[in-house]
Order: C-alpha cells, then sequence, then structure tokens
C-alpha cells in the first residue's frame, strides 16, 4: 500500500467517528428535546385540570354567597351537602344552611350515622346522627353521694363533682336537685328503649328516648333529676327547675332538650335531663340561648 493510500483510509476513518458522534450528538438532543415537549403538554393538562376543578369549586361557592371567606365553622368538605340542602329549602338563608348540615339536617335520623368524636371529652356529642359503639364505657365513672342522688349513681368524675357542688349549693337553699338516672350501659338502654317501644311503639319512644348507642346517658355526663315530691315528669313545675336555669351553667352543665329546640336535638323538651359540658361551654351555650347541637355545628 502506498503511503498516499493509508493516509486516505485514516482520514476517512476519522470522518466517520466524526459523524457517528454527530449522529450520537443529534439523537440525544432531540430524545431530551422531545420528552422536554412532553412534559411540558402532561404538566399544561394538569394545569388546565387543576383549573377546571378550582373553578367548579369558586362555581359552588358563589351558589352559597361565598360565605366560607366569612363564616369559620363553614367546611369546605361539606360544600355539595350545602348546595343539596340549599335546593331542598330555598327560603333558609346560606348561614342558616351551613349551620344546619353542620348539624346532619340534611339526613334522616339515624340515617348513615358518624361514630361520636370526642370520647371521654365533655364537648362530646351523641344524638341521632353520632352514635356509640356498644362497648363504650367512659373513663373514671365514679358514684354520687346519696345525699344527692338515688342509690348506683355514677357520672364521669368530673361531672360527679360539679353536681354535688351544685346540688349541695341547692340544698342550702332547702331545695333538692337529686339524680335519679346517670350513666346507663348500652344494654340497660336496650331493655329500657325496648319497654319503651312496647308500650308506646317506636314513633313515639323515639320521641323521649334515645335508641341504645345514640343516648348520652352512655357518655357519662347525662343526669335525669327531681325533688324528692314531684314526679320527674313535673320537674317544670317545680321551684328546682327554676334554679336550675339560673344556676347550672356555673356548674357546667346545660338543659340538654329545651323547648323550641327539637329540630336540632331530636327530641321533646326534657325539663329534668342536664348534660355536663365544663363551665366555658355552658355559659356561652346559655348566653346564646343554643342547643349543644348548635355550639358544635358553630365550632
Ligand atoms: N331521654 C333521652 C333522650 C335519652 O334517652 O337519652
Ligand atoms: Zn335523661
Amino acid at each position: 500500500m502506498t503511503k498516499v493510500r493509508k493516509r486516505k483510509i485514516k482520514i476517512k476513518k476519522k470522518n466517520f467517528l466524526i459523524f457517528i458522534i454527530f449522529l450520537l450528538l443529534i439523537t440525544i438532543t432531540f430524545s431530551k428535546i422531545t420528552s422536554l415537549l412532553l412534559n411540558l403538554s402532561t404538566n399544561n393538562k394538569e394545569k388546565t385540570e387543576e383549573k377546571k376543578e378550582f373553578s367548579e369549586t369558586e362555581k359552588k361557592l358563589k351558589k352559597l354567597n361565598n360565605v366560607n371567606k366569612k363564616i369559620t365553622y363553614f367546611k369546605i368538605n361539606n360544600l355539595d351537602r350545602y348546595l343539596a340542602y340549599q335546593n331542598k329549602n330555598k327560603k333558609l338563608n346560606t348561614t342558616q344552611i351551613i349551620k344546619d348540615v353542620n348539624m346532619d339536617l340534611d339526613k334522616e335520623p339515624y340515617e348513615d350515622m358518624n361514630e361520636a368524636k370526642n370520647l371521654n371529652k365533655t364537648n362530646i356529642l351523641v344524638n341521632k346522627h353520632n352514635y356509640l359503639r356498644k362497648n363504650y364505657v367512659p373513663e373514671n365513672l365514679e358514684k354520687i353521694n346519696t345525699r344527692y342522688a338515688l342509690s348506683d349513681m355514677s357520672l364521669v368524675n368530673e361531672a360527679k363533682n360539679a353536681f354535688e357542688k351544685m346540688s349541695s349549693t341547692a340544698l342550702n337553699e332547702n331545695l333538692k336537685i337529686i339524680a335519679m338516672s346517670t350513666y346507663r350501659s348500652y344494654e340497660y338502654q336496650v331493655n329500657l328503649y325496648n319497654n319503651y317501644v312496647k308500650s308506646d311503639g317506636k314513633d313515639a319512644a323515639d320521641t323521649y328516648s334515645g335508641r341504645p348507642g345514640n343516648s348520652e346517658h352512655q357518655t357519662g355526663l347525662a343526669v335525669d333529676v327531681y325533688n324528692q315530691k314531684e314526679n320527674y315528669t313535673n320537674f317544670e313545675k317545680t321551684e328546682e327547675y327554676i334554679w336550675m336555669q339560673n344556676n347550672a351553667y356555673k356548674y357546667g352543665f346545660i338543659l340538654r332538650f329545651p323547648k323550641g329546640k327539637e329540630k336540632e336535638t331530636g327530641y321533646e323538651f326534657e325539663s329534668w335531663h342536664y348534660r355536663y359540658v365544663g363551665k366555658s361551654i355552658a355559659k356561652e351555650i346559655k348566653e346564646r340561648n343554643i342547643s349543644l347541637e348548635e355550639y358544635i355545628a358553630t365550632h
């Protein structure tokens, strides 16, 4: 082979190598650009979808007069329920719609219930929309001194102490506030409710008795009282009732099923049934003239 030919082959090889490297570079750049473009387009898609979803929520909020910015207890998770309830109750204002739905009034009693939150706390809510499990027994149950109660009456320690204090103050004024039904187990409520159903029928029983799991007597924070002279159903007519109206809140108790709050509480007026919620909640409930349901729905 001549020298010239050898050189020519060398140059060809070099050119070929340069060509291959160039090809490789082109391929890498091309794939990089393609993936970048693909990414951009999926990002844009996601963004438009997000925007779409966002504007859907905005539209819904507009229908509710954008109250979410003004009402602290507005719950975004309830948005669709607020709208459905508004459609069925056109005359209600938006604030009422939010309160009602927060109280689950858009649902039938006992329908699609929630398990009660705040177990063993004084702000627990048990009603026809919030239930306790069969095996729920509150912590720290203690018997009330029989000076202020029938025998074997237990409340959660904090409520028991408050009750004894309240009843003892009333006694100093010659008034008797005596506990006659306090903590009731699930099984106890089964018997009680079944007996009411047998004697009065289910519909009537539901107006004055909690179903098993739905009675707040199972919380150990509820107490039925009487004055040892009148039947408890006549408590409304006693001096003790007036005293309780003026003083119960100072000890952390509220009248749990007041007149005019039947829609919210789900029960008829019960002058004898009190519930321990602690002094601060009791004071607010008294001042605002609201039920426990309304208190919880607006916090
Ligand atoms: N009497 C009340 C509603 C109860 O049974 O819990
Ligand atoms: Zn009761």
